[in-house]
């Protein structure tokens, strides 16, 4: 399962992607605000720190004007992936990028139907977002498991399920569980994929023994 961090702010985005363990980031309006930041230039840095896909999201509602932005964003770096949201307009302009090869993530999925349209329109990921359905008591988890399901049934979907609004560890233990591709994750939730009690209290313990031998690893 790759992994994703959701945010626009550039020293989370460092400190993860030093670790290795950072596949791609995902950024969107909302995003972009919090970093107070001008769009272009952020995600040029984000580009620079991370090599694999970077999200960035047109703000245009209408298919001529999402391309002429899509544009714009995908000349900042060639690993831009456009973002557009799961509306007609937005899958015509994911179709138009993705016959000219541009990566597209197909935003704010909430149900099986739009992920197979997302996925006919040629979308490298859609993005269902588990949270937000659970907030209005939904199943976000069950969302993922009915579009896993369905992408496995056609060799011919190339999409990649890109687990969104992830609120918790659970959430994406069991998004790997099913076989999902991809999960954008908040840089606080991806530091508390890192932590049990018995991991600290084993180093701890591992530790003081080792003190007791006057011994160096040298
Ligand atoms: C990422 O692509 C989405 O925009 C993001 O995961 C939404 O998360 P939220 O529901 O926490 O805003």
């Amino acid at each position: 399962m790759k992994f994703f961090v959701d945010t626009a702010d550039i020293a989370d985005i460092k400190e993860l992607a030093a670790t290795g363990l950072l596949d791609g980031v995902t950024t969107n309006p909302t995003l972009i605000a919090k970093s107070g930041r001008d769009v272009f230039e952020v995600l040029e840095e984000i580009c620079a720190v991370v090599s694999g896909p970077v999200s960035a999201e047109v703000t245009a509602t209408d298919a001529e004007n999402m391309i002429e932005e899509g544009k714009r964003l995908s000349r900042i770096a060639k690993n831009i992936a456009i973002k557009v949201p799961l509306t007609l307009d937005g899958l015509k302009a994911c179709r138009h990028f993705s016959d000219k090869g541009v990566m597209v993530n197909v935003t704010l999925c909430f149900s099986a139907a739009q992920a197979i349209l997302a996925a006919k329109a040629g979308a490298r990921f859609i993005s269902p977002f588990v949270g937000r359905l659970d907030d209005i008591g939904q199943d976000g988890l069950g969302l993922i498991r009915e579009i896993c399901e369905i992408y496995r049934q056609y060799d011919a979907f190339k999409t990649e399920v890109l687990v969104a609004s992830v609120r918790h560890p659970i959430h994406i233990v069991e998004s790997a569980r099913l076989g999902a591709h991809v999960a954008t994750i908040p840089p606080k939730v991806i530091k508390q994929l890192f932590h049990h009690p018995l991991t600290d209290k084993g180093l701890e313990m591992f530790l003081r023994d080792w003190e007791k031998t006057g011994q160096k690893i040298a």
